[in-house]
């Protein structure tokens, strides 16, 4: 009776672990060429009464898919605007007028965990690009990280104003990968 049990279990076990598995087994689309990164910056103001209060995040990448399209993406904020900063939808992407133009860019900044512990819109969070075009399909960065421990370097003056950057000693062109999706 245990045994019989045993194996209905083990049996059910394997059914609900098929679709995930197959999801797994699913051929792989090509790999697409990874954007290049150009430079990455991030500010925040001193805070100090009569200096400007915009905190920016600033990308600028080239996208070797699109005839090596170069991007620029801008995002701006206030404190006030407090945590709405993550995860909203910035469409300040501004296609280098000399590139072919595809489609659209947008991008969100993301906390890097759950959790949330220990982001920061200066030096500790996922960038997520996305770039829409009319064949109804969408090619997005991987949700990638940036934080001192990788690829971020910078520093706080004594005034209080703060600007993070892409480190200068890591390896160039900086890669980030992309893939796509069908809508
Ligand atoms: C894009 O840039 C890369 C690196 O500079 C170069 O090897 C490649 O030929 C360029 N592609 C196009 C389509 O211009
Ligand atoms: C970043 O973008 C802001 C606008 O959001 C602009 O004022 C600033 O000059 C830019 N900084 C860099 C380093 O590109």
């Amino acid at each position: 009776m245990k045994f019989q049990l045993f194996q209905v279990l083990a049996l059910a076990t394997v059914a609900a672990a098929l679709p995930s598995a197959q999801k797994l087994d699913r051929p792989l689309k090509p790999p697409l060429k990874p954007l290049v990164i150009n430079t990455l910056s991030t500010f925040a103001p001193s805070g100090r009464l009569g200096s400007s209060p915009y905190s920016f995040f600033n990308v600028s990448f080239t996208d070797p898919e699109f005839s090596n399209t170069t991007v620029q993406c801008n995002t701006q904020w206030t404190l006030a605007e407090g945590d709405t900063v993550w995860t909203r939808k910035n469409t300040d992407c501004l296609i280098d007028p000399k590139s072919k133009r595809v489609g659209e860019w947008s991008f969100q900044l993301l906390k890097p965990t759950a959790s949330g512990e220990g982001a920061s819109l200066l030096n500790n969070f996922m960038l997520h690009l996305r770039h829409d075009w009319s064949s109804g399909v969408h090619v997005a960065t991987q949700k990638f990280n940036f934080d001192g421990e990788r690829n971020i370097g910078g520093m706080c003056s004594a005034s209080g104003t703060c600007q993070f950057g892409l480190w200068e000693g890591v390896e160039r062109p900086y890669l980030v990968p992309q893939f796509k999706l069908e809508r």
